[in-house]
């Protein structure tokens, strides 16, 4: 049976609990950093100005919200998720204090508060988890300038038999034991293996975002073990609305 949207609504409480160990995790995944980095770079051909806004998307514990800071130094961030634990971790920053924090829901950011229009959207590792991927999409492009890019930043290995082999070997060899020995939980782990086994594969997630109504779809790839398992998916909400 697929994950049901209950399951998924339970998914901020989740990283509630492995927050104050979610930055020691990740940081033992090779490449982790670097891929936010590669994301937040892909959002535009040159580094985003003071005038610049971007919108940091489940932003967890920061790290997404910090890549976008090192790529675009300048450039004004909001950073929102719903998980009070995980914001917690992330307010604690110094680097990241000028951050503008929103606790809310990623489905629909205006619901909370969040105005746009935004130069740019990064979403890592958020789209898979929320209940109604389509309608979130749909609010995400209104929240953007004409033009203004969406970088989705997922893993997607349901094209790929490869692909999805090395996930399970991965999540079985090191992410739940990972979680087991950091955070002494794995419900989120296991979480974690399930919903990227069953979430869209690439070209069902471009197609997602055609539907929604973006422009200019397009995958990047990253490198070392997450190539062809984590990417970039880039789209652009369109010059002028219809
Ligand atoms: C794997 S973490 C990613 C954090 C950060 N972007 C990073 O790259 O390290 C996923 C985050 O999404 C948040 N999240 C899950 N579902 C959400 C929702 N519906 N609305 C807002 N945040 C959500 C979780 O609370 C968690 O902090």
């Amino acid at each position: 049976m697929p994950i049901t949207p209950e399951r998924k609504r339970e998914v901020p409480e989740d990283f509630d609990r492995v927050a104050p160990t979610y930055d020691l995790l990740t940081g033992l995944n090779p490449g982790y950093h670097r891929h936010l980095r590669a994301s937040a770079s892909r959002l535009s051909e040159r580094r985003l100005g003071r005038q610049a806004r971007i919108l940091d998307l489940c932003c967890g514990t920061g790290l997404s919200t910090a890549a976008v800071r090192a790529v675009h130094p300048e450039a004004r961030i909001v950073a929102l998720d719903r998980s009070s634990g995980m914001l917690e971790r992330a307010r604690r920053k110094a680097s990241l204090r000028d951050v503008e924090w929103v606790q809310g829901d990623a489905t629909d950011p205006a619901a909370f508060g969040v105005e746009g229009p935004f130069d740019a959207i990064l979403m890592a590792y958020g789209i898979r988890n929320v209940p109604d991927a389509d309608r979130c999409l749909r609010n995400l492009r209104a929240l953007l300038k004409p033009g203004g890019t969406l970088c989705l930043h997922e893993y997607s290995v349901a094209d790929s038999l490869a692909s999805r082999a090395i996930w399970e070997a991965v999540c079985l060899g090191i992410i739940i034991p990972g979680g087991l020995l950091t955070a002494g939980d794995t419900r989120i782990y296991r979480y974690l293996r399930r919903s990227v086994r069953e979430f869209d594969g690439v070209r069902a997630l471009e197609a997602r975002l055609v539907r929604a109504g973006y422009v200019g779809v397009r995958t990047e790839p990253m490198d070392g073990w997450q190539r062809g398992i984590v990417h970039s998916f880039l789209a652009r909400a369109p010059a002028t609305e219809s």
